[in-house]
């Protein structure tokens, strides 16, 4: 079993401010320290989550300063001044974003291990592109990866949050 980053007592530590689903957070972190552990087992925020640990499956996605990142391959002290979102910050004020209903809406949401990171990755895509083709999003879509039932509702929901998108920001 995949097991966190093992802190020590005695280990030097570095002071990380950053925000994290816009509210700050000032921490002593050690070198080694990853972000999905610091976020997941620290902070408290599950959703994002670990499976390969390596880079490839895109199920620890986070948004750094808007940007797709893997969390299991991000130091902890990388983020030091940036601006983290996780799937916990997208809802505001009680209202999911429209990615999130489309994904509940039209399917995407297939099991809660791949979602959250789907669910990021695409809001980086439309926040850059908000009218990709279906080409685009597969392309830009490629890090993160569904292994049990297959990505035909995902993409669908992605592009109808799309639509949704740019009908509300017209
Ligand atoms: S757990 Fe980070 S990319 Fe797979
Ligand atoms: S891994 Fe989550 S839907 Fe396939």
């Amino acid at each position: 079993m995949l097991k966190g980053t093992v802190r020590r007592p005695d280990a030097q530590t570095i002071p990380v401010s950053f925000t994290l689903n816009g509210k700050p957070q000032d921490l002593e972190v050690e070198p080694h320290e990853l972000l999905l552990d610091v976020v997941r087992d620290r902070l408290g925020l599950t959703g994002a989550k670990r499976s390969c640990d390596v880079q490839v499956c895109g199920a620890c996605t986070l948004l750094v300063d808007g940007r797709p990142v893997s969390a299991c391959t991000t130091l902890a002290f990388e983020v030091r001044g940036r601006s983290v979102l996780t799937i916990e910050g997208l809802a505001e004020n009680g209202t999911l974003h429209p990615l999130q209903e489309a994904f509940i809406e039209h399917g995407g949401f297939q099991c809660g291990f791949c979602t959250p990171g789907m669910i990021l990755a695409a809001k980086a895509l439309l926040d850059e592109n908000p009218n990709p083709t279906e080409a685009e999003l597969k392309h830009f879509m490629h890090g993160n990866i569904c292994r049990c039932t297959g990505y035909k509702k995902i993409i669908e929901s992605i592009m109808a949050a799309a639509k949704k998108l740019r009908a509300k920001n017209s």
